[in-house]
């Protein structure tokens, strides 16, 4: 068991990748917080599925991104679990428009989620970590888009990009309570984010073609990493990007 005794919270986990970690780590040992908008039947379930991998933990609803809702699911979850040891900001979302067309609105909820909340979810943990003495682990899930341009999602590549500065910075800035941050940048994994990409099957055969590896990702190979970097077989892994993508990012070739 690579995560007895630890407490891990995962944004977001009410669905797809969120969930697929949520359950890894309760199948190491880990209690884990699930995380989601709403104390909903999504985030019930993955709740369940934690209790068969064996473990337990609890769900609390945020829609994270304002500071004072990432504050106060922080202080709930080390209410409800007695301390926190895993952060895994994890919740985040993507619209689809032209750069000449993006709203503010729009701009503001993709910032607001991916970068926003994991700015200041990761702020209130590292405050409880210092109050309780040090050590813990953050865990971001980030895409290849803190690296590739993707045409008609600015907004999301804006806040993927900052979210790579972010965790370096952190990083270094967390570094003497003994935190460990850490980005996980998955490639094109089969979730409901890009529901609307997978069932356009010329859409889908066009991006596979652009895999090295042939397949889309699974949740649960996203889970496999998140479980690494947040246990102690990371313990001198910090600042740094893990892509998991079947080789997407770096592949270019001419026929
Ligand atoms: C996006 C998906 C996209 C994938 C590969 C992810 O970050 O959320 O919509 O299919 O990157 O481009």
């Amino acid at each position: 068991m690579r995560l007895q005794g630890k407490v891990a919270l995962v944004t977001g986990s009410g669905q797809g990748i969120g969930r697929a970690i949520a359950v890894r780590l309760a199948g190491e040992g880990a209690r884990v917080v699930v995380e989601d908008r709403s104390d909903n039947t999504a985030a019930e379930e993955t709740l369940a599925r934690i209790r068969q991998a064996g473990s337990d933990g609890c769900v609390i609803g945020g829609d994270i991104g304002d500071a004072r809702v990432d504050a106060r699911v922080i202080a709930q979850a080390v209410e409800a679990m007695g301390r926190l040891d895993v952060l895994v900001n994890n919740a985040g979302i993507e619209k689809r428009a032209d750069f000449l067309d993006v709203t503010e609105a729009d701009f503001d909820a993709v910032l607001g989620v991916n970068l926003r909340g994991t700015f200041f979810t990761t702020q209130a943990f590292a405050r409880h970590v210092q109050d309780r003495g040090g050590g813990g682990a953050v865990v971001n899930i980030s895409s290849v888009h803190e690296e590739l341009p993707f045409p008609h999602f600015a907004s999301y590549v804006a806040s993927k990009g900052a979210m790579k500065m972010l965790m370096r910075n952190m990083s270094i800035e967390l570094a003497p309570l003994g935190i460990r941050v850490n980005n996980i940048a998955p490639g094109a994994v089969k979730t409901p984010i890009n529901a609307a990409l997978l069932s356009n099957g010329k859409a889908l055969d066009a991006l596979l073609g652009n895999i090295p590896l042939r397949r889309l990702g699974r949740p649960e190979d996203v889970a496999d990493a998140a479980l690494f970097l947040a246990s102690d077989e990371a313990a001198y892994v910090t600042g740094t990007t893990l892509f998991v993508d079947g080789g997407l990012l770096w592949n270019y070739a001419e026929q």
